[in-house]
């Protein structure tokens, strides 16, 4: 795993969107995978930036997201694949057909899920799944006990993911009670894993995913059976690690041909 620490959150989006600009300037039909929540928002807002200023094309960009709530009617505003279509799909300039998001309002879930797995697997492999990480140490909604080898199927949200999403609603209520997500054996099948981390929220569940055993318990821990996993966080995420020296060290001596950020580079 490589570990990559920098200054503030704003950098985090930068540093990461520098490694899906490589991509997608070698090959314009790169297969992403897209995250939600709060964390990957730098990311989208930087790439955002490169599409407008820089001539950045992501229209042949194909793209799975990494989960889906279950019983959110069509369009609610904070249904993922409304969230996809406002955060990624309208600021990238991505093609809507191009994008597929798990159904989460579908009568059987569970044909729904064999269904996206099926397309991933004729589309992919996915060449770079972007991810965040819960407080509880998930990815995606893959929630503490949740099988390294699992695939894309219906979980029941643990109390406290629900407690740190009902910001997005209007009341904890309103927060459903299940999703469908892509499993972590689904995770693990994308060539390379980007994990980005902001926030002294993140700080413990960062430290067990980098540093702690491979456990169910931290679903996230599954990135340390990954071959090509980078861990982007900033100081504030990265505060409970403790081979930090040797992550700086590392990343400030990759060879060039692994180097895929330029600081001195426009903001
Ligand atoms: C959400 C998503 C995850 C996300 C995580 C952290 O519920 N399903 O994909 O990584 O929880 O969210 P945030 O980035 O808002 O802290």
């Amino acid at each position: 795993m490589q570990v990559v620490i920098v200054d503030t959150p704003a950098e985090v989006g930068r540093v990461a969107a520098a490694k899906i600009t490589q991509l997608i300037r070698r090959r314009a039909d790169a297969v992403l995978g897209l995250a939600t929540g709060s964390s990957p928002l730098a990311i989208y807002a930087e790439l955002a930036r490169q599409v407008r200023e820089e001539g950045l094309d992501c229209s042949a960009v194909r793209a799975f997201a990494l989960d889906e709530y279950v019983g959110l009617p069509p369009g609610h505003p904070e249904s993922y694949r409304s969230v996809i279509r406002r955060e990624v799909v309208e600021r990238l300039g991505l093609t809507p057909a191009l994008v597929k998001v798990p159904d989460g309002t579908a009568e059987d879930v569970v044909a729904a899920c064999a269904a996206y797995e099926q397309q991933m697997s004729e589309v992919g492999p996915v060449d770079l799944q972007i991810l965040g990480i819960g407080s509880n140490g998930h990815i995606g909604f893959n929630e503490p006990t949740s099988s390294f080898a699992s695939r894309t199927r219906i979980k029941t949200l643990a109390p406290n993911t629900r407690a740190d999403n009902a910001r997005f609603f209007a009341s904890a209520d309103e927060v459903p009670t299940h999703c469908v997500t892509q499993g972590l054996g689904t995770i693990l099948g994308a060539k390379t894993l980007l994990l980005v981390a902001q926030g002294e929220k993140k700080a413990d569940a960062v430290a067990k995913m980098v540093e702690g055993p491979v456990i169910s318990m931290c679903p996230a821990t599954a990135l340390q059976l990954h071959g090509d996993a980078i861990v982007v966080v900033d100081q504030a995420a990265a505060s409970r690690l403790t081979l930090t020296d040797y992550y700086n060290y590392t990343y400030a001596n990759l060879p060039a041909w692994q180097r895929f950020y330029d600081p001195t580079g426009p903001r």
